[in-house]
């Protein structure tokens, strides 16, 4: 099934009088299922493009579809609930919240969510942090403290996780061991992955490859 297609999908940025072009017609389909890698260059738009996906950004020309339907043409309310029920994210800094430990992390886009507190510490295992529940993040290390980010942005049980060169801050151990949870949630949960990553190692992860050379596929 197809859960993100793109038509003639272009993006630029106006700053005073300068229009800079940075997606220029980008043509996908990602199905369900899928763990995408979306690799190029600095600067080709990876993470516009990352953003345009998930509606974080809004685009300029063309059309985003999820799950058959037109996200351009939606208003901020129905934006707003597709983040929060159908998308998770992940990025590069973990931005954790440093005055909540772990479990109020994970626990925050639940109460944001009006849902109950349920799965919470299933979840935390999930990525093998149910130990450091009470922890906070300045005492976690990187890798660990992605891992909560993870929790977190699973907690909604999103039908697409979006990571933005999530093992970028990580040493090569701990980047492979995140790779290795999104790769879990993928096969296990069914899960859609659509990754940005600097990493071409990483690509084995993925069944489909976006590659990206200013602001074209190629
Ligand atoms: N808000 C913005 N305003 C103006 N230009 C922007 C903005 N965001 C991105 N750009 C420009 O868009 C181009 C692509 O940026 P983007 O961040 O998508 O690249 P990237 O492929 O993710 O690069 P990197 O690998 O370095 O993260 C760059 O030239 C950047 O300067
Ligand atoms: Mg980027």
């Amino acid at each position: 099934m197809e859960i993100i297609k793109t038509v003639d999908l272009k993006k630029s940025f106006t700053n005073q009088t300068v229009k800079t072009e940075v997606l220029k017609g980008i043509n996908i389909s990602i199905n369900k299922g899928d763990f995408t890698g979306i690799v190029g260059p600095s600067g080709s738009g990876k993470t516009t493009l990352l953003y345009c996906l998930s509606s974080l950004e809004t685009i300029t020309a063309g059309n985003v579809f999820f799950m058959g339907k037109d996200i351009s043409k939606y208003s901020e309310i129905e934006l707003a609930n597709l983040r929060k029920y159908s998308l998770g994210f992940v990025f590069q800094f973990y931005n954790l919240i440093p005055n909540l430990t772990v479990y109020e992390n994970v626990l925050l886009p639940k109460i944001i969510a009006n849902k109950k507190e349920d799965n919470i510490e299933s979840i935390l295992e999930t990525v093998g942090m149910l130990n450091y529940k009470d922890y906070y993040p300045n005492q976690l290390s990187g890798g660990m403290q992605q891992r909560v980010a993870i929790a977190r942005a699973l907690v909604n049980e999103p039908t697409i996780i979006f990571a933005d060169e999530p093992t970028g801050n990580l040493d090569q151990k701990n980047g492979l061991e995140i790779m290795k949870i999104l790769k879990k949630l993928n096969k296990e949960k069914d899960i859609t992955v659509i990754l940005v990553t600097h990493n071409e190692d990483y690509l084995e992860f993925c069944n489909k490859k976006i590659h990206l050379i200013d602001g074209r596929t190629s």
